[in-house]
């Protein structure tokens, strides 16, 4: 493993039988003990449902610390990725390694452009589905069926296929995340146009109609690139891990990218932004957050608040700073300062980081607490939110899974268990039962 070194070892004494595992030590962050040999020495397996204290991989592309409240993508902190750079700069970031320089992020940029439109006979998939269908169905149906279309990109082994194909998944989600918007509210399709940036030609096909184009502003179009890459990646979440895993059975990149997406969609991941604003919607009022907050802290109630809590954030998760700065352009932008929703959301952050539980807990505002009100604010329904997450995900999934492939020990992903079933018994005919 590059970038990584064997570091001292700990010793796991069982009754005298003592096994020695090395420690290994990355750039930054905590060593991992390396385990691969502990069922071969004991005969023992390690347990971490939830794999809260596992490491399933190792990787260079993105860093965080939670207790810190630290995001970084190849060693850049995501308040300057997001302040100081783009979508499409963060995209190469994530699948070379280096920020690029103009002719490189002119080249890189150009092959996205040129690759947005769909084949043709996709746009017939959609007439398949229900119109109130949700849209996060539809994104993993199509995505998942990019494989029957685009054959010349799926040999996994050849690094050039891998290449089309990621850059087809980051080209391509826009015009079908699109496209299931357009087929929901009965408009038709907004064909892509090469003369428009990457959050541009998104919002055009979103919102612009045959009879009139959607009028772009530089704020609005500004803070859509941002929210994509506040999404851009995230280490080993749950769809990251989807992805991985479905790619370390040798599954074509389209297949694994729609097994992340069919993740993505729990509320407890990406879903949680379409909570977060279904959750202020049924609070109604401030007058009503303190009940609300007792709901969440009441061990007998599963009400959570959405939008707050994190698995490694135990700070404040940096994107959510950004997002509620975002959140404020756009608003004042649109005229919006007044909404009602943020005010809610302002008054419910602040009553939760007052209360003991939440801050004992450490539980903090995460990525999609103030994105949701954002989404809204541009037009977009509450069941578009989570497309817009897997939009802009897709380029960290694609450079986690390519990270993958292109690992000379890559192995399929097979865990074991704690088994707590029956032991061995005889089996009882049918008319002795
Ligand atoms: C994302 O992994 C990633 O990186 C994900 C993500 C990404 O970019 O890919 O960052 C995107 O998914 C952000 C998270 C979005 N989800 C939500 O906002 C849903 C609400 N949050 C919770 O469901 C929860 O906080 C999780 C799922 C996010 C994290 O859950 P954990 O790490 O498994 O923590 P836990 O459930 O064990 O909670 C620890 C304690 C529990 O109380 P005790 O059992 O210790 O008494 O905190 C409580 C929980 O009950 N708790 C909450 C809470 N979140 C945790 N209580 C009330 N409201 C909450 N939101």
């Amino acid at each position: 493993m590059s970038g990584s070194k064997v570091n001292g070892n700990v010793q796991l004494d069982e009754n005298g039988q003592v096994t020695e595992l090395p420690m290994i030590e990355g750039s930054v962050g905590p060593k991992v003990i390396d385990i691969r040999k502990l069922y071969a020495q004991t005969g023992h397996f390690t347990y971490d449902p939830g794999f809260t204290s596992t490491a399933s991989c190792d990787s260079a592309i993105t860093y965080i610390d939670g207790d810190e409240g630290v995001l970084m993508h190849r060693g850049y902190k995501i308040e300057e990725l997001a302040s100081q750079s783009d979508f499409m700069e963060v995209c190469y970031l994530l699948l070379k390694g280096e920020l690029p320089n103009a002719q490189q992020k002119e080249d890189f940029t150009t092959s996205i452009t040129y690759h947005t439109m769909l084949h043709e006979q996709l746009t017939k998939f959609f007439s398949g589905f229900r119109r109130d269908a949700h849209p996060m169905a539809i994104m993993v149906g199509v995505v998942g069926a990019l494989s029957a279309f685009y054959h010349d990109s799926t040999d996994i082994n050849d690094p050039r296929q891998r290449m089309i194909a990621s850059h087809r998944l980051i080209a391509k989600m826009p015009t079908i995340a699109a496209m299931a918007y357009k087929y929901s509210v009965g408009q038709p399709f907004i064909y892509p146009r090469n003369d428009l940036s990457y959050a541009e030609n998104f919002l055009h096909m979103t919102f612009s109609v045959p009879a009139e184009e959607y009028k772009m502003s530089p704020v609005i179009s500004r803070a859509m690139d941002r929210i994509f890459t506040l999404h851009a990646d995230h280490e080993q979440n749950a769809s990251t891990s989807t992805v991985r895993l479905a790619g370390s059975s040798g599954a074509n990149p389209f297949a694994c990218i729609a097994a992340g997406i069919a993740c993505l969609w729990g509320p407890a991941h990406g879903g949680a932004n379409e909570a977060v604003l279904e959750m202020l919607d049924e609070i109604g009022s401030v007058d009503n957050v303190q009940e609300y907050i007792n709901k969440a802290k009441d061990k007998n109630d599963p009400f959570r608040l959405m939008g707050f809590g994190h698995r490694v954030y135990k700070n404040y998760d940096p994107r959510a700073k950004v997002m509620q700065e975002t959140c404020y352009e756009v608003l004042e932008e649109l005229n919006m300062q007044d909404e009602p929703m943020l005010k809610l959301a302002m008054e419910l952050e602040r009553i939760a980081l007052e209360d003991p539980y939440f801050v004992e807990k450490k539980l903090f505002p995460n990525v999609d607490f103030y994105s949701g009100i954002i989404l809204k604010a541009l037009g977009f329904p509450t069941s578009m939110f989570t497309v817009l997450f897997a939009l802009a995900r897709t380029v960290g999934w694609v450079a986690q899974w390519n990270e993958m492939m292109e690992d000379p020990a890559r192995k399929i992903g097979r865990p074991r268990q704690l088994y707590t079933g029956p032991a061995e018994r005889p089996f009882v005919p049918l008319d002795k039962r």
